[in-house]
């Protein structure tokens, strides 16, 4: 059984992936911690309030940061691509459950500290909240389980920057949060725009998505229609890669991942701000700046046919 945190800044694939894991049934959910990203924190958290009541889940949710800790690419919330509500403006009826009073980094440290070595952490939006979790517990990454986030761009199979050429997002949105997140030396696995582009969902995916997931296909039919839209200006096609769910299906099934060992850093500042940057854990640069940080695990392919398939067939229990 995975006793999964879930910190995520809801918006379209957040919700694509939060369904994923409520309905894995060797997932138990432990909690749903917002951040900012996708919206505004106020809007992400609604949005996981609105899920939670909607489908059932009985994981708490905990409100997280509002802001970046340093400097940051952009300014604004991206809702060219998840509409102002950040779930595609479909209408969202007022959530009637609330969230918890404990702040969201207080609750990771709490929720790690009375299982240890039990929680296994997502977290697919920016690293704020565990980068505030690790400064309230510095033991942290001996207590959990594993982690993996969905962030970065190394370069593999051609894939870069979404945000900038060199930056994705979730790194870009808070480049000191992931820099520290990633200096900490916990059991980390990070799914970047190396794999998340391989595995890509289209029309015909979301039509059957529809017909065989009941409700929970009927809602993700509905929120990515706007998200289709923003990747059909992007590329010319109605399909997009599948981002934060990847993050899921690599803690459930990290077979279908290749991964290399890597000591990372995140650019802070200039040009290339929130850049990721893979070293060789045994190489002697002429520089320090990767010198003596615990690798992580990077994902550098993926079956992303097999992705679909547990997607599909996970989902596929909420029509039972
Ligand atoms: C990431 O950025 C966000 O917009 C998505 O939810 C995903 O977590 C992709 O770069
Ligand atoms: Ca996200």
């Amino acid at each position: 059984m995975n006793k999964v945190i879930f910190d995520t800044d809801i918006g379209i694939d957040d919700a694509m992936a939060l369904l994923f894991l409520h309905y894995a049934p060797e997932v138990e959910l432990q909690a749903i911690v917002s951040g900012f990203g996708n919206a505004d924190i106020a809007t992400t958290t609604r949005n996981a309030l609105y899920i939670k009541e909607r489908f059932g889940i009985d994981a708490p949710v905990y409100r997280g940061a509002g802001e970046a800790l340093g400097p940051k690419l952009g300014d604004g919330y991206p809702d060219f691509v998840h509409g102002s509500n950040g779930l595609g403006d479909i209408e969202l009826p007022e959530p009637t459950v609330s969230t918890e009073a404990m702040p969201g980094p207080d609750a990771i440290v709490e929720i790690v500290r009375n299982d240890p070595n039990e929680i296994s952490v997502v977290a697919v939006g920016r690293l704020t909240n565990l980068a505030l979790a690790l400064e309230r517990c510095p033991e942290l990454p001996t207590l959990v389980r594993d982690i993996v986030i969905m962030g970065g761009a190394f370069g593999f199979n051609g894939h870069r920057g979404n945000v900038s050429p060199v930056a994705e997002a979730n790194i870009a949105g808070d480049p000191l949060a992931a820099d520290r997140v990633f200096a900490a030396g916990w059991p980390l696995t990070i799914v970047g725009l190396d794999v998340t582009h391989e595995t890509v969902i289209d029309e015909a995916f979301l039509a059957d998505l529809r017909q065989v997931s009941g409700d929970a296909g009927e809602f993700i039919h509905a929120i990515a229609g706007c998200y289709l839209d923003f990747h059909e200006r992007v590329t010319g096609e109605r399909a997009f890669p599948v981002h934060d769910s990847s993050a899921v299906a690599c803690l459930l099934q990290p077979n279908l991942y290749t991964t290399i060992d890597a000591v990372v850093r995140v650019a802070t500042e200039g040009v290339a701000i929130g850049q990721t940057v893979a070293g060789d854990p045994a190489a002697d640069y002429a520089t320090d700046a990767w010198r003596g940080r615990p690798a992580c695990k990077v994902c550098t392919h993926v079956d992303g046919a097999s992705v679909l398939d547990l997607y599909r067939r996970t989902l596929a229990l909420a029509g039972n």
